[in-house]
């Protein structure tokens, strides 16, 4: 993890449509159950795991990517990861779901925002990258929102965009 603060909680006083704060949290003991169940709509599950419990997993079996909790108003309702590419020089997003029962209210934009500032306070970060399946229109659109921007490149079936960070 080069230069990771340790995270406690991230909170920029970013809320979701009905003005409940979104927060990013560690998976800790008392959570991980809740970002484990998290779960997509059955139809977008072509284009991302099943459950958080997946991702929950590739972070905890290689030292890569670094899972979050997305809470709104203090409850878990969506995982969210990071990673650092030393060799691209890029940070990377991965892994967000938003729970099927809290889609449609904020959160996915808010969970980005509050973890694309956070990622940038890491002093090696210029860029932050994500990939997401074209016919994922909902990412598209959430992602374009956040100011990421198509690079033409593709990894696997996945588009790749990218967001520069200003220094
Ligand atoms: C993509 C996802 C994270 C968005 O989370 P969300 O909390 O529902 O999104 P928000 O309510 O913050 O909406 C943010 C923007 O995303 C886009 N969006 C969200 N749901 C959408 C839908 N059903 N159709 C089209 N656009 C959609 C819109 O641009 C929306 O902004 P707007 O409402 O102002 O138009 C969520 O739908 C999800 O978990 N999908 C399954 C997992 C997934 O595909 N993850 C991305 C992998 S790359």
């Amino acid at each position: 993890m080069v230069g990771c603060p340790v995270v406690d909680c991230v909170d920029y006083g970013i809320t979701d449509r009905r003005g409940r704060p979104v927060t990013l949290h560690p998976v800790t003991d008392d959570n991980w159950r809740a970002v484990a169940d998290v779960a997509p709509r059955d139809d977008q599950r072509a284009f991302v795991a099943a459950l958080g419990a997946r991702y929950l997993l590739l972070s905890l079996r290689e030292d890569v990517w670094h899972s979050l909790a997305v809470c709104a108003g203090g409850r878990v309702v969506g995982h969210v990861m990071w990673a650092f590419d030393p060799e691209g020089g890029a940070h990377w997003l991965g892994g967000m779901i938003v729970d099927a029962d809290h889609q449609g209210h904020g959160i996915g934009r808010a969970a980005v925002r509050t973890l694309v500032r956070w990622l940038a306070t890491h002093e090696e970060c210029r860029e932050i990258r994500l990939s997401y399946h074209p016919a994922n229109t909902s990412a598209a659109r959430l992602y374009e929102t956040c100011g990421f921007l198509p690079t033409g490149q593709q990894e696997d079936e996945e588009l790749i965009a990218a967001l520069p960070v200003a220094r």
